[in-house]
């Protein structure tokens, strides 16, 4: 039965779902007290002023019920508890100390320290001081990075490779006409800023004949060889964004699909950018975009991302919420991380959203699109001869990332919310001195590396556990429980 009465516990476990485990298996966690001073030696400091986050710790003796009838104080005195450890006293044998991180108002965190005092043997506290913040000389070394979506523009024209110029091995080098539609085409994005509409293209006759040869001859594969999500998204483009043989959908139209469906958006990019650059825009929902054609001489190959990668590989998969949300958290993690770690996170980028394979069907099936968008290497992946690993960010973060032959391996993910859970406790591993999160409302992220900040975003996920909270008891309410 639900009650939507929320004055106990709202994150983490309740009182009657943890009290068993603690007394019966007396856990032994590490806990931290560097931080931590005596209450008894500084009774007089204790002068809390308002509602508070705190964190508690007290011993008391290793006796059956002792603990539940600990925390039935913070119940009955509705000190909400955040989270709780316990281990063995250091000092004492015999006695289990106990770390409780609780917030409440002043008066009732007062309240439960004096009761505390009275049934336990020591008691430490710490009101984090709302002004603490990570130190300025811990930032200095974190690179830049974009804080807000208009942001983008200061890094989406570094492009790295081609751009308005091409290699003397791609296939379109000795092609004068070819090089100066690229320059059109590198213009167009280089003259782009964030919030415009992306510009309509008219695409020439060879251009979307190129088109068709790549999108009639993947077609044919998709059915047997692309994800069920793949398969759920591209008739809803053809509906929506003139996916068809004979024309090459606009990359505005596309975003607007996309940041309906998604909250995704397109931006126009002239080539290559750097991992850094590249995955700081997912962190935004926003993908970096090609918009120009492979050279005609070979529709089936391209030494570089075009626009039919982006629109055939890329795009039905960002139509997907699962898979927008794996994105923008790599995106995430990335933002301020060291070269190391966002070179780690680019080649996991690479083995998922490039070239990864899931299980479906009993079988394998595509969802990356390097895969996608090539007809020879989605055969081969698929093939039952092509080496495959379970995805794991740890194993998969060292793997060589191949661009001009077939990979050595493909990592294979159960679904996208499990690939999503491994790359979360990847991206806990990474050093960085603060969390970000990103503000759907203003498009922008947050600093998490002060109390205010923290204290934000608790806020925010009380409001989120209410409307839960609201929705479930008007559902019982409904169903009669
Ligand atoms: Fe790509």
């Amino acid at each position: 039965m639900y009650s939507n009465k929320i004055d106990g516990p709202r994150r983490g476990r309740s009182f009657d779902s943890i009290h068993k485990s603690y007394e019966d298996k007396q856990l032994n966690n590490e806990m931290s007290r560097s931080t931590f001073h005596k209450l008894d030696e500084n009774k007089d400091k204790f002068v809390p002023s308002k509602r508070e986050h705190a964190a508690i710790i007290f011993s008391l003796k290793n006796e059956i019920g002792g603990l539940l009838k600990a925390l039935k104080l913070f119940q009955e005195n509705q000190v909400n508890l955040l989270h709780i450890e316990s281990r063995k006293s250091k000092r004492r044998n015999s006695e289990l100390e106990v770390f409780v991180d609780c917030d409440s108002d002043q008066e009732k965190l007062k309240e439960i320290i004096q009761l505390l005092r009275k049934q336990t043997h020591v008691v430490t506290m710490d009101l984090p001081d709302a002004s603490f913040c990570v130190p300025e000389d811990d930032l200095t070394e974190v690179p830049w990075f974009p804080k807000k979506i208009s942001d983008l523009d200061k890094s989406a024209n570094r492009v790295l490779m081609y751009g308005s110029e091409l290699d003397a091995d791609h296939p379109g080098f000795k092609d004068n006409v070819y090089r100066k539609r690229r320059k059109y085409f590198a213009d167009l994005a280089m003259s782009y800023k964030h919030g415009e509409p992306i510009p309509r293209v008219e695409y020439t006759e060879e251009e979307i004949k190129t088109w068709s040869v790549v999108f009639r001859e993947l077609n044919k594969l998709y059915p047997t060889h692309a994800c069920k999500e793949y398969l759920r998204n591209l008739p809803l483009l053809s509906q929506h964004c003139g996916y068809r043989e004979d024309n090459i959908p606009q990359l505005e139209d596309v975003s607007r699909f996309l940041r309906e469906r998604t909250g995704f958006t397109i931006r126009p990019v002239a080539g290559y950018l750097s991992p850094r650059d590249f995955l700081a825009g997912l962190a935004f929902r926003v993908f970096h975009c090609t918009q120009y054609v492979r050279h005609s001489s070979d529709p089936l190959y391209t030494p570089e991302p075009d626009t039919c990668h982006e629109l055939l590989g890329h795009v039905p998969l960002l139509a997907e919420p699962s898979f927008a949300q794996f994105s923008q958290e790599l995106g995430l993690a990335s933002l301020g991380a060291s070269d190391d770690a966002v070179q780690k996170l680019a080649t996991c980028y690479f083995f998922t959203v490039e070239f990864g394979l899931c299980k479906q069907e009993g079988g394998l099936r595509a969802y990356g699109a390097g895969l996608l968008s090539s007809i020879s290497e989605l055969k081969h992946a698929l093939s039952g001869r092509a080496k495959t690993l379970p995805f794991d960010p740890k194993v998969t973060c060292k793997q060589e990332c191949l661009i001009t032959t077939f990979q050595d391996v493909y990592f294979i993910s159960e679904s996208f919310e499990e690939a999503k859970v491994r790359m979360r406790e990847f991206a806990k591993t990474i050093k960085r001195p603060f969390s970000v999160r990103y503000n759907a409302y203003t498009q922008s992220v947050t600093v998490l590396k002060d109390m205010p900040s923290i204290s934000t975003v608790v806020e925010e996920l009380r409001h989120e556990l209410d409307i839960v909270g609201d929705a479930l008891y008007r559902l019982n309410k409904h169903l009669g429980v």
